[in-house]
C-alpha cells in the first residue's frame, strides 16, 4: 500500500471515529463507555499516523559513510533535500512546492557530483569513467522525468532517487572513499 493511500485511509478512519465520538457523547452522554472507546481509537490512529509518516522518512545513517567527511556531509544534505521532495510528493503539498524541492535537490546533486568528479580527476582515480557514467545516468533519469512531470511521477522519482543513492553510495562512492583514504 502506498504511503499516500495509507495516510488517506488513516485520516478517513479518524474522521469517522471523531464523528462517532461526537454523536456518541451527544446521544449517550459522558457516562457511556462507547464514545470514550472511540476517543481511545482516535488517539491510536493519530499515533499510527505519526509512526507511518516517520517510517517513510528518508534519512542518512552511519551505514552510508564513505569515510571522507566532505563527501559524507554532501550526502547528508542530499538525503535532507530528497526527504523534503519525497514528503512533498507523498503528502501532496502541491506541484509548485514539489517542483521547488526537486529543483533544490537537482541543483545540489549536480554540485555534489562536480565536487566528486573534481576529486577523481585530481587524484587520477582509475574507476572514474564508470563512476561518472553512473552520475550521468542519474542526471538523465531526472531530466527524462522532468519532461513528463505529473503528480504520479513525483513519488516514483523520489523512490528511484532514494534507491539509486543508497546503491551508488554503498558501492561506488564507498570505493572512491577507500581510494582517497589510501592516498
Ligand atoms: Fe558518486
Amino acid at each position: 500500500m502506498s504511503p499516500k493511500l495509507q495516510s488517506t485511509l488513516l485520516a478517513l478512519s479518524m474522521l469517522v471515529l471523531v464523528t462517532f465520538a461526537v454523536i456518541g457523547f451527544v446521544l449517550m452522554g459522558f457516562a457511556h463507555p462507547l464514545p470514550w472507546f472511540s476517543v481511545i481509537l482516535i488517539v491510536a490512529c493519530a499515533y499510527l499516523q505519526q509512526r507511518v509518516t516517520e517510517s517513510k522518512r528518508i534519512r542518512w545513517d552511519d551505514s552510508l559513510s564513505v569515510g571522507i567527511a566532505e563527501i559524507d556531509n554532501d550526502h547528508k544534505r542530499l538525503f535532507e533535500l530528497l526527504d523534503a521532495f519525497y514528503t512533498a510528493a507523498v503528502y501532496q503539498k502541491g506541484e509548485a512546492f514539489e517542483q521547488a524541492a526537486l529543483k533544490e535537490l537537482v541543483d545540489y546533486t549536480n554540485e555534489h557530483f562536480a565536487r566528486e568528479e573534481k576529486e577523481m580527476d585530481a587524484h587520477e582515480y582509475p574507476d572514474s569513467v564508470e563512476h561518472k557514467r553512473q552520475h550521468q545516468e542519474m542526471r538523465d533519469k531526472v531530466a527524462e522525468v522532468a519532461v513528463n512531470y505529473g503528480s504520479s511521477s513525483a513519488e516514483e522519482l523520489a523512490i528511484y532517487l532514494r534507491d539509486w543513492l543508497n546503491n551508488h553510495i554503498k558501492k561506488t562512492d564507498a570505493d572512491l572513499g577507500q581510494f582517497l583514504n589510501q592516498r
